[in-house]
């Protein structure tokens, strides 16, 4: 019997237990042996796994989070790492492995590949939908459910306070999950990584809803926004394994110069991780378990080193070098959609 691993990489995300259930599904119908490598790369350094039958995926397909856990262990910091992960991969006697993961994760999949470990698949994750060739990750659908209720939530106080209300929403390199939220919820201003922040418009859409008579706002801002050049503004810098700032205080800042600037009373509410938990919308658990499925039929036509991919409405894979290349930034025509509803 030929045996699959399957791991999870990076941050959690709503739906990847469908996708895990799905390879389980879909491989013992196909004949194949399970297992499932715990917290990403991590586990296939130190081969840390536990092997999946039906059992295992009975009732995870609600669940948030990943029921292998997860990790931002990079193996290409450490060459001792890569070895022990490369003789791992022949000592569990893995005929295939399906990677799940966003940039970070299918990054080193696509290098294992070219370093010889050729028999990979991807299937991008990512609350952030920042993932190219693909219309849609899973997880982001999820995210912006719950970050436009709470949008709705904080209108409520913004509203019956006169305040403003910043709401710090994630988007590391790209602004989807605010964009796509901001439309959903009303925002009046939508602050992305892709456009450098200038306060000063910010506060003149700001005023200028303020004299038409309204006495509330909403603006939305994705973590990894930035000020325009020559700003004064600094953020704290931490990095993680794969060299990446740990963000969050943005909309802290937002809100001082807002308040500073236009003298209303501004509060600060950061949705951080609540946007990645809980229990993933029938959308995502659909889309997951399509990519589950189509993994594994692309593990059985030999088709290594493709990373599964939504176009359109349909299922389709694509070279899993192309998929993280570069990220997917936010569609321009989407965004000057939500720009029509500004101030
Ligand atoms: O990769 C998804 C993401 O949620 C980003 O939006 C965010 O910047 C990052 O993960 C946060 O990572 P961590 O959970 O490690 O703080």
């Amino acid at each position: 019997m030929q045996r699959i691993g399957i791991l999870t990489g990076g941050g959690d995300c709503p739906g990847l237990n469908s996708v895990i259930r799905a390879v389980v599904r879909k491989g013992y119908n196909e004949g194949y042996e399970i297992i499932g490598i715990k917290n990403g790369w991590k586990g296939l350094i130190e081969a840390d796994f536990t092997k999946l039958d039906l059992t295992s995926v009975s009732g995870i397909l609600p669940k948030g989070g990943t029921i292998l856990g997860t990790s931002r262990t990079n193996p290409y910091k450490k060459e001792t790492d890569l070895e022990k992960l490369k003789q791992n991969f022949k000592n569990l006697e893995l005929y295939a492995l399906v990677a799940v993961g966003g940039e970070d994760t299918l990054g080193v999949a696509a290098r294992l590949i070219k370093d010889g470990i050729t028999n990979i698949v991807g299937v991008p994750k990512t609350i952030d939908n920042d993932l190219s060739c693909t219309d849609y990750t899973f997880g982001f659908d999820t995210a912006i459910n719950i970050a436009t209720e709470c949008i709705d939530r904080l209108h409520t106080t913004a509203e019956s306070h006169h305040r403003i209300i910043v709401v710090e929403v994630m988007g590391r390199h790209a602004g989807w999950i605010a964009t796509s939220a901001g439309i959903a919820g009303g925002a009046d201003v939508i602050l992305i990584p892709e456009i450098p922040i200038d306060i000063d418009e910010v506060c003149n859409l700001i005023k200028k809803r303020h004299n038409r008579g309204k006495t509330f706002s909403i603006i939305v801002v994705a973590e990894g926004a930035k000020f325009k050049e020559g700003s004064l503004i600094t953020q704290e810098e931490k990095l993680d394994e794969f060299g990446h700032v740990r963000l969050g205080g943005i909309g802290d800042i937002v809100a001082k110069e807002v308040e500073k600037r236009t003298g209303f009373e501004t509060r600060v509410s950061v949705l951080g991780h609540i946007q990645r938990g809980g229990s993933p919308t029938a959308f995502d658990r659909i889309l997951g378990t399509r990519f589950g499925i189509k993994a594994v039929e692309l593990i059985k036509q030999k088709k290594f080193g493709r990373m599964v991919a939504l176009s359109g409405n349909k299922i389709i894979d694509v070279d899993i070098n192309e998929a993280t290349k570069e990220l997917k930034t936010v569609d321009m025509e989407l965004y000057n959609i939500a720009k029509e509803f500004f101030g």
